[in-house]
């Protein structure tokens, strides 16, 4: 299990508790402003676009290159991105904070 705090673009700060799926379908299912997950999570939208806190970054590793040509075409990328319908939830998430990109 790992927990999750997602930070609006409200700044409202949000913590959720996943198992398992993607981080994308957790903030969905928890509707977190923002997130929307248009394509289902194949890595073609980029509606589930989240900031990664800068010491959170190793325990997500960076954008890999399919989710880097994706957010290439967003203008509010910069290296914190991921998608996080590429994330994974396993207990090494556990305490991460991601930020809800606009
Ligand atoms: Fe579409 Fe992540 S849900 S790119």
């Amino acid at each position: 299990m790992a927990k999750i705090t997602f930070v609006t673009n409200n700044n409202e700060t949000i913590t959720v508790e996943g198992t398992s799926g993607s981080v994308m379908s957790l903030a969905v299912e928890n509707n977190i402003a923002g997130i929307d997950g248009d394509c289902g999570g194949v890595c073609s939208c980029a509606t589930c676009h989240v900031h990664v806190a800068p010491e959170d970054l190793e325990k997500t590793g960076k954008a890999s290159e399919i989710e880097t040509d994706m957010l290439e075409l967003d203008d509010n990328a910069n290296e914190f991105s991921r998608l996080s319908c590429q994330l994974e939830i396993t207990e090494a998430l556990d305490g991460i904070i991601l930020k809800v990109a606009k």
